[in-house]
């Protein structure tokens, strides 16, 4: 994934734009308070203790940055959305669970949305015969700021 994202990025990188670094969510190494905004992609499913990493995240943001965590639906499960061998070993949460967790992990105004995301694949150039996997209400994000 990393390897990929600098091949996407590469222009970014060679300008300056873009740093591109490898590690482990639960330890991010930055210092308090340094970003604006932080987003995590497909990742949520496999972590083992969501509340510490999404706590490590809130480290790293600065009062007022934004949070935006793609959630882990428990309907996709054992579609193409969330397939096997992955689906049976990954974590899952309702919209209420997945509030909790920021909640729990100190954004007080964590709350959980339902974001349409096909015209996004679209634009990002998804193959039009995996469109029908982006299609619909899309799936739930959670959302916060640090205060
Ligand atoms: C399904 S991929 C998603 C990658 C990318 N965010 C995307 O949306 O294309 C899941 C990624 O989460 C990473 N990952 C899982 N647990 C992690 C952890 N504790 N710390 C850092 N990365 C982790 C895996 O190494 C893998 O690259």
């Amino acid at each position: 994934m990393v390897r990929v994202a600098r091949e996407a990025n590469a222009e970014a990188i060679a300008e300056g734009r873009l740093e591109i670094r490898q590690a482990s969510a639960e330890a991010i190494p930055f210092p308090d308070d340094t970003f604006t905004c932080a987003t995590m992609h497909a990742v949520l499913g496999f972590l083992a203790d969501p509340v510490a990493v999404l706590a490590e995240i809130r480290r790293v943001l600065a009062p007022g940055g934004r949070l935006m965590v793609l959630g882990s639906d428990p309907e996709p499960r054992g579609t193409p959305g969330a397939p096997e061998p992955m689906a049976s070993r990954l974590r899952f949460y309702g919209t209420d669970e997945l509030r909790k967790l920021g909640r729990r992990a100190g954004f007080a105004d964590a709350r959980v949305e339902r974001r349409a995301v096909e015209q996004a694949a679209r634009e990002v150039g998804v193959p039009a015969e995996d469109l029908a996997l982006f299609a619909g209400p899309g799936p739930e994000f959670l959302l916060a700021r640090k205060a």
